[in-house]
C-alpha cells in the first residue's frame, strides 16, 4: 500500500476546475473524498449535504476506510522495520469510544492519560493488557483505577508518583520512566514537550535516581524509558535526535519514543509520510538502541487528523470592512485555531466546483474576535445555508470541544462505503443543564 497519507499525492482523476485550488485540497481532505456531478463533496461515499441533513451541524465526520488504512501503515510499517515493536494510539487526539474500538480492531495498543480516558477505553472493550497510562500529575484515585483495571504499563513521570505507587502497589507492575531528552521541537510553544524546561518527565540526572528506586522495589518492574518531544513536528530529524539522546539514559529492554508526527493542514504545507517518519526513527534506533529492545511509538494526530472534517452551516454573510462568513460553530468545537494558531483550509461542501472568487474571514459564533476558523479563506461567494467544510480536523477538535456560550458539543459520525454510523450523539440542552441540577433544584 502506498504511503500517500500526508497529502503528498494528488489524485489526478479528481477535478481541479479553474479558479479553485481543489487539486491541493484533495491532498488534505480524507483519502476517500470525491465530488458528485452536482458539485457536492462526498466523504466515504456519502454526500456531505445528506450527512448534514441527517445528523445536523456542526458535525465531525470521519472517513473510516482512510482511517483504518492509515493505522495499518503505522502498524505494518513499524513491524516490518523493527519486529519487536508496538504502536500505541495517543487517544487524547480523538478520545471517542468508537475510535478506541476501531484502534484495537486494527492492531493498535492505546495510550491513555487520566481516569476519563481509561474509562472510555474500557467502555470500548480495549484489553487492559494493551493500555499504557500516562500523565504528569496522576492522582492516587487514578492510579488505583489503573492498577485495578490491570493496565499493562504505567509511564512514571516523577518521584511523587513513585511515592504513590509504593503505597498502592499490591502486585508486580510494569513501569516506564518519562525522561526529558532535551530536544526543542520546532512547533508551537504549547506543543513542545521535550525541552529542558518541560513540565513532563525528569531530566537525565534525576531519572537515574528514580530508576534506581524502581529497580530496588520488589513490585516495580522497570522496563525502560519514554520520551515525547511534542506535536505537529514536520522535521523527522528531530525524532532521530531524540532517539539518539534517550540512549544515553542507559540500556533497557523497552524504549517508547512518543508521538508527534505532523500532518499537512494547508495547501502549501509539506509533511513527511509515515514511511519517512518510521525510517528516521528506526534508523536512529538501529544506531543507538540495544538490538532486540522493544520499540514503542505513540502517534495521535498523524493517525486521525486527515480522516476527519467538520461540517458547519453558514448562518451569516456580511460584507462590511471585510467579507465575514459566519458559521454555526467555532472555537467551542474547533479550539486549535485560537489556541495554537493552527491554520486550516475550508471549502463549501455543496458547491465544490464553483470558482473561488472571494477571500473571506471564516468566523465562528463564539464571542471572541479570536474565534476565526480560517483567516483569508479563498471561497466562492458564500450564501446563507451553504455548508462549510473544514478539512483536516480529525485530531484534537473533539478533544478540545467545550461549552463556550452554551454551545452543545457536536455529534460524530464514521462513514464507510456510503454508510454513516453515529458514534457520539450531539449534546442536548438537558446534558448542558444536568450538572447544574444542585442549583436548579436547590
Ligand atoms: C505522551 C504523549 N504521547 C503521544 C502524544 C501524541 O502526539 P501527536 O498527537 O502529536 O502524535 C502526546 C500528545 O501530546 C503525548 O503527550
Amino acid at each position: 500500500m502506498s504511503d500517500e497519507h500526508a497529502g503528498t499525492t494528488v489524485d489526478d482523476a479528481r477535478p481541479n476546475p479553474e479558479g479553485t485550488r481543489l487539486g491541493e485540497l484533495w491532498s488534505i481532505l480524507p483519502e476517500e473524498s470525491s465530488v458528485g456531478p452536482d458539485g457536492v463533496l462526498q466523504i466515504g461515499g456519502a454526500p456531505v449535504t445528506e450527512l448534514a441533513q441527517r445528523f445536523g451541524t456542526p458535525l465531525y465526520v470521519y472517513d473510516e476506510t482512510g482511517l483504518r488504512r492509515q493505522i495499518r501503515r503505522f502498524v505494518d510499517g513499524l513491524r516490518e522495520r523493527w519486529p519487536n515493536s508496538e504502536v500505541l494510539f495517543a487517544s487524547k487526539s480523538f478520545p471517542a469510544v468508537g475510535m478506541y474500538r476501531l484502534a484495537q480492531e486494527e492492531g493498535l495498543s492505546v495510550d491513555i492519560a487520566g481516569g476519563g480516558e481509561l474509562r472510555l477505553a474500557l467502555a470500548a472493550g480495549v484489553d487492559p493488557a494493551r493500555l499504557h497510562f500516562h500523565g504528569n500529575a496522576k492522582s492516587d484515585a487514578e492510579l488505583s483505577m489503573a492498577l485495578a483495571a490491570g493496565v499493562d504499563t504505567i509511564i512514571v513521570d516523577n518521584e511523587d508518583e513513585l511515592d504513590r505507587l509504593e503505597r498502592l502497589l499490591e502486585r508486580p507492575q510494569k513501569l516506564l520512566l518519562r525522561v526529558i531528552p532535551g530536544v526543542e521541537a520546532k512547533t508551537h510553544a504549547s506543543q513542545a514537550t521535550g525541552g529542558l524546561d518541560s513540565k513532563f518527565g525528569l531530566p537525565m540526572d534525576q531519572a537515574r535516581r528514580a530508576i534506581e528506586r524502581m529497580r530496588a522495589h520488589p513490585l516495580m518492574e522497570f522496563e525502560g524509558v519514554h520520551l515525547h518531544i511534542g506535536s505537529q513536528i514536520l522535521d523527522t530529524a528531530q525524532f532521530a535526535e531524540a532517539v539518539a539522546k534517550i540512549s544515553s539514559a542507559g540500556s533497557f529492554s523497552s524504549y517508547d519514543v512518543g508521538g508527534g508526527l505532523g500532518v499537512k493542514y494547508t495547501y502549501d504545507e509539506v509533511a513527511p509520510g509515515v514511511d519517512e517518519y518510521l525510517d528516521a526513527i528506526v534508523t536512529a534506533a538501529k544506531a543507538h538502541l540495544p538490538e532486540g529492545a522493544r520499540l514503542l511509538i505513540e502517534p495521535g494526530r498523524s493517525i486521525v487528523a486527515r480522516a476527519g472534517v467538520t461540517l458547519y452551516e453558514v448562518t451569516t454573510v456580511k460584507r462590511t470592512g471585510r467579507v465575514f462568513v459566519a458559521v454555526n460553530g467555532g472555537l467551542a468545537d474547533q479550539l486549535d485555531a485560537a489556541l495554537t494558531g493552527q491554520r486550516f483550509e475550508a471549502v463549501l461542501g455543496n458547491r465544490v466546483l464553483d470558482p473561488w472568487t472571494e477571500t473571506a474571514q471564516l468566523v465562528g459564533r463564539q464571542c471572541e474576535s479570536g474565534d476565526l476558523l480560517v483567516d483569508q479563506a479563498p471561497l466562492p461567494a458564500a450564501r446563507v445555508g451553504d455548508l462549510a467544510v473544514l478539512a483536516t480536523t480529525g485530531a484534537y477538535g473533539y478533544t478540545l470541544a467545550n461549552n463556550y456560550n452554551g454551545a452543545l458539543k457536536p455529534a460524530i459520525v464514521f462513514v464507510r462505503n456510503g454508510e454513516a454510523r453515529l458514534v457520539v450523539r450531539r449534546e442536548t440542552y438537558d446534558d448542558l443543564l444536568s450538572t447544574h441540577a444542585p442549583a436548579i433544584e436547590g
